[in-house]
Parts: structure tokens; sequence; C-alpha cells
């Protein structure tokens, strides 16, 4: 279905949709098969070579996935887009399609620290140095750090869990001045609440494990390629995009046009190292998509309650949630994010390590977990999980405090998680009262 003309809630339940031409099945069917028939020799040859649509084998082509692929691309604005296993893939395949040894990507310094450790260890071992920039710095520091060997730059459009949310279309033109693509892991606002590609992005990765599923049972990823970055106007930077292939063959943008880099990443990236989003975990993804705006609605108004709430305790010394109308990024998050500022609520507790220990001990319908975007609210101490490899300064350098505590707001009675909140603050209160010495326990007792 072509639906550019559609509102959000109707795309994300029609868009990409190709009706089940052998039964009428309402729903996209899975099509749980390693591989896909060949007509005949020619039909063969053609879907290895390029030249006749239709699925071969599996590792990448899917027509479930392709749905899937379809409905994602839509919601976000872009032209193709590529599931994979999960978000780190989505993000570990981006980078090997766009960078070799010796190269250099510009990030911003507040991300998901899966991303971090991906980028300095493994990237690190293989020769690409990523470079990570704070978001907010002047243009003079991004325009020195930028090399002839910059491939990219990449930022989180709500960077988990600081929830400082970042000028996406600041970063597009310093992205686009120096000549690589700005990426932008979309996962944290999803497609309902923001859309890089309106504001700059060339490419939106998502972890679809989170919000895009909702219901917590898969993990998956997403690659989304708007289609509009200029391969061939940085021939010297982007060669195995822009330039003709080794034996002449002409070169990706000659042969897709707009779907040059995404026909790249599925055709010999993916490819090559086989990261596939399995068919059973594309149908439910989708089965999360389907119900996307009416979740975030509700997510949205769950965290906002719950930051506003928490704003209020003594126990808690601050709330990162750009919704709240004192907080720094505000006004950022009017602009990027109006129908709200998502679902993750970061703060701090007054009482630290003690505090925290017993806040997370004293919670019972509020999961202890780590995870993000599920129905159910999840809490998660980040600095002895998450951020627990770091050193305390390293945590500190990130904002992360011995009192930090990450909620992925979910979709239960707003009420019901106030009572279990008020018991762990209670809880996470008590241990901060500092303990009676001797003297004052026998002055107590007299
Ligand atoms: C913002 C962000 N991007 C990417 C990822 C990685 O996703 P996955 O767990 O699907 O690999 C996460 C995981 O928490 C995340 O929070």
């Amino acid at each position: 279905m072509s639906s550019s003309s559609y509102d959000f809630d109707t795309r994300q339940i029609h868009a990409g949709t190709n009706l089940d031409s052998d039964h009428g099945a309402r729903l996209t069917p899975m099509y749980q098969s390693a591989g896909f028939v060949f007509d005949s020799f020619a039909d063969g040859q053609g879907r290895f070579d390029g030249t006749i649509p239709g699925a071969a084998y599996a590792r990448t082509d899917n027509p479930t996935n392709a749905a899937v692929a379809r409905r994602l691309a839509d919601l976000e604005g872009g032209a193709a887009a590529l599931l994979t296993a999960s978000g780190t893939a989505a993000i570990a395949l981006t980078f090997n399609a766009l960078a070799v040894s010796g190269d250099h990507i510009l990030a911003t310094d507040s991300l998901y620290e899966g991303s971090r450790t991906l980028f300095a260890r493994s990237f690190g071992r293989q020769g690409v140095e990523v470079e990570l920039i704070p978001a907010d710095a002047p243009d003079e520091v991004w325009a020195a750090a930028i090399r002839p060997t910059t491939k990219a730059l990449f930022t989180e459009t709500i960077p988990n869990p600081k929830n400082d949310v970042v000028d996406l279309a600041r970063l597009a033109r310093i992205a686009h001045e120096g000549g690589f693509p700005l990426i932008v892991d979309n996962t944290v606002a999803t497609p309902y609440l923001a859309r890089p590609i309106e504001h700059g992005a060339d490419l939106v990765i998502h972890s679809t494990s989170k919000w895009l599923s909702g219901h917590g049972a898969v993990l998956g990823g997403v690659v989304i390629d708007a289609g509009t970055f200029d391969w061939s106007a940085h021939t010297d930077r982007f060669p195995n995009i822009a330039s003709p292939g080794p034996t002449g063959v002409p070169s990706f943008v000659e042969r897709f046009g707009p779907l040059a880099f995404l026909t790249y990443l599925r055709s010999v990236t993916a490819l090559d190292y086989g990261p596939t989003l399995p068919p059973t975990s594309a149908f439910m993804l989708l089965q999360g998509i389907e119900t996307l705006s009416l979740r975030m609605d509700r997510h949205v108004a769950n965290a906002l309650a719950l930051a506003q709430w928490l704003e209020h305790r003594d126990e808690v010394t601050a709330v990162d949630y750009p919704g709240l109308v004192g907080n720094e990024y505000y006004a950022r998050a009017q602009k990027y994010l109006p129908k709200g500022a998502g679902a993750v609520v970061t703060f701090e507790l007054a009482g630290g390590l003690e505090a925290s220990k017993a806040f997370i001990d004293s919670l019972e319908l509020i999961s202890k977990m780590t995870h993000l975007g599920d129905v159910r609210t999840l809490a998660i101490h980040t600095g002895s999980t998450i951020h627990g490899h770091l050193t305390e300064e390293e945590r500190l350098s990130r904002g992360i405090t011995p009192g930090t505590v990450r909620l992925s707001v979910g979709l239960e009675s707003v009420r019901d998680l106030l009572r279990d909140l008020e018991r762990a603050l209670d809880a996470a209160g008590a241990a901060t009262v500092p303990a009676l010495s001797d003297a004052e326990r026998e002055h107590a007792a007299a």
C-alpha cells in the first residue's frame, strides 16, 4: 500500500502491506522458510543478481521482514529499511558499511552505554576511531574534529539514560557541511514522537526490541535510509558506494540511486555478516507497531505523571525528564518531541548507594530489570549494572551517580505505580537516615 497521504495512526496499521494472494490472510503472514523456490534457471539467476525481484535465501530476503521494513521506512519518512537481529546489530552493520580501519566517526557523548562500549572496544580493535563530543559543543569544536577520514556523525534523539535531547537540525548541518551523513538512533523517541529525517538525518536506527515491539518478547533492530544523502558528491569518502567496482561494474549510486546505501547494506554487509532477524520476531514486531501511537500516548502521560511526582519528593535530588517545564531540555523537547518526551525517567536518590539498594529491593509491582519500552514499568540502578564496568570517575563523567535510577515507564495505572514508588522511596529515605551514635541511642532509650 502506498500510504503517504494517510495519517500516522493509519499507516502504522497498513503501510507496506501486500495482501497474501494465496489465501487472503489479513495479517502479514510469517514466512518461516530458509529459502524460496525459483521458477526456472533464469529466475534463480535473476533473483541472485537482483535483476528479478523476489526472495532467494532468508539471510537477507524474507517477505515478512520486507513488509515490516517497508512499514518502518514509511513511518520514519524514509526510502527503504533493513531489519537486523538487534539494535546493536543495526548500529554495528551500519558503521561496517561506512568505515574501514583508519577511519574516524564522530558521535555525541551522551549515548546508550552499549553503543559506547561497541565503539571503544570492538571498533577500536578494528582500527575505527569513534570520537565523542558533547552535542552542544560550539561549532568550532565540531569543525576542528572533522578529518578527511570522518565517515559519519552519530547521535540519539533522546539519549539513554540522561534524556539530554539533542538539536538534530544543528547536528545535520554540521554533518552535511563536513560531507558525511547524520545517523540518528531514534529508539527512545520512536517515529511517533520524533522523525529525525524531517530534521536532516540521513540514516535512522532503532532497537526495535523496545517501544516499537512494546511487548518485550523479541529483540530486533532496523536501519532506515532517508535516500537523500548525496554519496556521489563524496566519492573519495565512500568509494564502496559511490565508485565503480573493481571489475568496472557501475557504482551502487549509479545502479540504485537513492537506495544505494541501503542496497549496499543489504546485499553486501548483511549478506557477509548475517545478523538476520528471524521472521517470527519480525511478525511479533509488526503486531507491536500496529498499536504504537496508542501505547506511546499512554507511556508519555504515565512518564510525565511519575516525573512530576518524583520532583517533589525529599528523597529525590534530581529528575532527568525533558517533559518537565523546568528541565534544561524542555524547549528543545517541545520543538523535536511535540507529542511527548518519551518514557524514560531517570532520577537521583539523595541517599546514594544505600538508598538505591533499599529502593530497588522494595519494589513490588515495578520489575527490577534492564530493558526499555515494555508495557510493564522497569527500574534499574544503572551504576551497578549497565555502567557497572566503569570507574566511579567515568560514571560521574556520564552523569551517573551512586543514586541514579532509571525507569522505563510502562502502561499500568499511575495510581498503582505511585504506590509502589512511594513504598520504595520510603525505604530509600529510611536507609538514608544517618545511624544514631551510641550516645544518641542511650539518650533515646532513657
Ligand atoms: C538507545 C539504544 N540503542 C540501541 C540499543 C541496543 O539495542 P538491542 O538491545 O536491541 O541490541 C539500546 C538498548 O538498550 C538502546 O537503549
